[in-house]
């Protein structure tokens, strides 16, 4: 069952489209994933991931384009022709059926001979440790086993590829916890194709080798969780990506690659391009990156509201004297009174910079680079 060449099957989707009736979802989109990619979509609710693992998986007819999988077109194929297993949210187990008959339920569909079913069916609960269980119904399990069977019943099928729909949302947060690390396991175990549906940030960063981050039915950057986290390509992503939240300010470009923030002075380690003196920016900060120090040039000034002790960090949110709120994350340091005035500072490196129309402001050396 360890992936074979052609259990790594590449999914790609050619300029693909989706309408109900008159409104537009998906505008278009270009996408590949490797064989034996785990590749992560996230993007705010309604931005169309459900609709894009469903045209994927079949479930859903394509407006336009084409979807290939293992390198074959399986734009006008059934969903029972692709070799594809989704994993749903709710999950959708047979109530009346063990949890063997459930495993073994759509084999038997297939007409798989039965010492063949058994075998598979051993295979699957032993890779999701659910053997003891194989004789109790659904009703009878917690909403971690549920969910383990019904990934059970995916591996049984043999997929070329899974898809999975948020299918941790329903269970406590320490539950996501150990079933993330399972489904983590289960690729390399595994090394199938998986496409992967998620709100949760950590499940997004641990999980995958590339992010897809979708708005709008719109693809705003794809790359590792590295690549996304600290290297965005647009306001969208800085504020999408990461918890708490990248903070923005209001900047304005100053002569001699200088930006001003309210009453400070910072500069970024490089020049950037497409700026020019007198141009409104977004600066942006992570709360990891500001650390509460000595009153300075390139240090902001602001007043802690409240603080949040949490053990290992203790969240500050401040206000800037423009009225924006600022929020730092301390690993140690002391605890503030609200109301207090704190001198915030960041590295050079850790800024990052977006144009008023939201698009990343990169050193210029390396545009010139790209431009070639
Ligand atoms: N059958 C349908 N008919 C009409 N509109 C639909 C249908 N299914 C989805 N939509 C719309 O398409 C858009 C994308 O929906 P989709 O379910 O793909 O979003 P999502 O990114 O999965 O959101 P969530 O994070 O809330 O699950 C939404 O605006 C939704 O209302
Ligand atoms: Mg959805």
């Amino acid at each position: 069952m360890t992936g074979s060449a052609q259990e790594k099957a590449k999914i790609e989707l050619r300029n693909v489209r989706k309408s109900f009736g008159a409104v537009n979802v998906i505008h278009g989109l270009d996408l590949t994933i490797e064989g034996g990619e785990f590749v992560v979509f996230v993007g705010p609710s309604g931005c169309g991931k459900s609709t894009l693992l469903r045209m994927i998986a079949g479930l859903e007819d394509v407006t336009s384009g084409d979807i290939l999988i293992a390198g074959r077109d399986v734009t006008d194929l059934d969903p029972s022709r692709r070799g594809i297993a989704m994993v749903f949210q709710s999950y959708a187990l047979y109530p009346h059926m063990n949890v063997r008959e459930n495993l073994s339920f759509g084999l038997e569909m297939a007409k798989t001979p039965r010492d063949e079913i058994d075998r598979q069916v051993q295979a699957a609960a032993q890779i999701l440790k659910i053997e003891p269980l194989l004789e109790r119904r659904p009703g009878q399990l917690s909403g971690g086993q549920r969910q383990r069977v019904a990934i059970g019943r995916a591996i049984v099928r043999k997929p070329l590829a899974f898809l999975f729909d948020e299918p941790l949302s329903n269970l406590d947060a320490e539950l996501r916890v150990s079933m993330r690390i399972e489904i983590a396991r289960l690729h390399r175990e595994l090394g199938n194709t998986m496409i992967y549906v998620t709100h949760d940030q950590t499940e997004a960063m641990t999980l995958s080798d590339r992010i897809v981050v979708l708005k709008d039915g719109v693809i705003e950057q794809v790359g590792t969780p590295r690549e996304v986290y600290e290297d965005p390509n647009n306001l969208f992503v800085a504020g999408f990506i990461g918890s708490p939240r990248m903070n923005f300010m209001d900047a304005v470009c100053l002569s001699g690659n200088r930006i001003g923030v309210g009453d400070a002075v910072i500069v970024p380690p490089q020049p950037l391009s497409g700026m020019s003196e007198g141009d409104h920016v977004k600066l942006g900060i992570r709360p990891e990156h500001l650390t509460v120090g000595d009153r300075g040039e390139g240090a902001l000034r602001v007043k802690v509201d409240f603080s949040e002790y949490l053990g290992s960090t203790r969240y500050l949110y401040c206000y800037l004297s423009s009225g924006e709120m600022v929020t730092v994350e301390q690993r140690d340091g002391r605890d503030f009174s609200p109301g207090e005035e704190a001198w915030l500072s960041c590295t050079a490196e850790c800024l990052r910079l977006f144009s008023a129309d939201g698009l990343r402001l990169r050193p210029a050396v390396l545009d010139a680079g790209a431009a070639q």
